[in-house]
């Protein structure tokens, strides 16, 4: 039977979030529905009520969620009703070349649920990055739903499913930190103090956080950063330098998605050091670099997409460090807001007042 139930909708660009009544369908072969528990708010459920992601109007958003499966679809055999899960937006498939390399992380046929919701005259709805979590239910693939130990705060968790796993796996799985590294992570916000978390996981010996917000590098000492660099009062690439023994950072991770940003980032890292775009530039947007300076300099630049993750190998062990207390997930959960305050919610998002809004049902 479809259910009616409530969630927060975008019908256009320009226009405020609305909570109103979707249906959710009954899951069909390979679906799930899962009772949301904690929905995180991120820039790209913004992205996508700006339009800048696509016209499909109306979006269902939300997509950092965690909740109870309640029901499963024909041919489901990975999760069962009454598993406590975490939502991924990379359901791989398991077929492609990429997965038959053995590299799912880059699959390219990753699937979302067969069937749609709707609004509750028919119109049917597109789920933000396949997920639509900012309803008390949602319809995703199976695939979609990595079990996790219930034992975790969903809030916590839920932020697995995408911002803090793509700064963290920037940092572990891109940037391949190492014990004794030193890294510096430029943009401090919830992606970049995820990196920050990372870094100081994966054993980094020095971890120098950079951002134009002071409240922003406060936040970042306390998730790991051993040093801070205002760099509206000093010259990054001076300070990471000299806070590095003039040589640079061995993994520079790049947080806000600008060319400037990305700039400083080339030249703070040592001599065939790493560098890592995880912030999500803008399509008008150029980089400009002597071409003999990415030779000279050699090492890496890479881009870190979803924190080049596996959701089924890395939520539940990011899940159990967390409840090791090796990795505090709660300093990242700003504060807990209700269904109808994601609009509220974007607005302390765009101010910068917040690491992450997240949403409790
Ligand atoms: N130099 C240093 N830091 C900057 C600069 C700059 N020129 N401009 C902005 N920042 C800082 C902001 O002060 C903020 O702390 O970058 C941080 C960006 O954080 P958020 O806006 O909270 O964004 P976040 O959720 O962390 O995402 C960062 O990753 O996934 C992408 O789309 C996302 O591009 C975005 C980036
Ligand atoms: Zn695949
Ligand atoms: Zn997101």
């Amino acid at each position: 039977m479809a259910q009616s139930v409530r969630g927060v909708i975008a019908r256009g660009k320009g226009l405020p979030v609305e909570l109103t009544t979707i249906v959710v369908p009954d899951p069909g072969p390979g679906d799930a529905v899962v009772r949301i528990q904690a929905c995180g708010v991120c820039h790209t459920d913004y992205h996508y009520r700006e339009g800048g992601i696509s016209d499909d109007y109306p979006f269902l958003l939300g997509h950092e969620a965690a909740g109870v499966v309640e029901s499963v679809g024909e041919g489901v055999t990975d999760v069962a009703p009454g598993d406590f899960v975490v939502l991924n937006w990379r359901a791989v498939c398991g077929d492609c070349r990429a997965c038959r390399r053995g590299r799912p992380q880059y699959c390219f046929d990753t699937h979302n649920a067969s069937r749609k919701m709707t609004l509750e005259d028919g119109t049917e709805l597109s789920p933000a990055l396949g997920i639509g979590a900012f309803a008390d239910k949602t319809l995703v693939a199976a695939g979609q739903c990595t079990k996790v130990d219930p034992a975790a705060s969903p809030a916590a968790v839920g932020l697995l499913g995408c911002g803090v796993m793509a700064g963290l796996g920037a940092a572990v799985n891109t940037g391949n930190v190492g014990r004794g590294d030193t890294v510096a992570v430029i943009g401090c916000g919830g992606v970049g103090c995820a990196a920050v978390a990372g870094a100081r996981l994966a054993g980094a010996a020095k971890i120098i956080a950079v951002d134009i917000d002071p409240a922003k590098l406060e936040t970042a000492k306390g998730i790991g950063a051993t040093h801070t660099v205002n760099s509206r009062e000093s010259d990054p690439v001076e300070a990471i330098r000299e806070l590095t023994g003039g040589f640079g950072a061995d993994v520079v991770i790049e947080a806000v998605g600008r060319p400037e940003t990305y700039e400083q980032a080339f030249y703070a890292r040592d001599l065939a050091g790493t560098v890592v775009l995880v912030g999500v530039p803008t399509p008008e947007m150029k980089l400009e670099l002597p071409l003999l300076d990415v030779f000279g300099r050699g090492g890496s630049l890479k881009s870190s997409w979803y924190g080049d993750c596996l959701p089924s190998r890395d939520f539940p062990m990011l899940t159990d460090l967390y409840l090791q207390g090796r990795l505090d997930l709660d300093a990242f959960v700003t504060e807990t807001i209700a269904l109808d305050g994601v609009e509220a919610a974007f607005h302390r998002m765009e101010k910068g007042e917040v690491l992450r809004s997240v949403v409790e049902l």
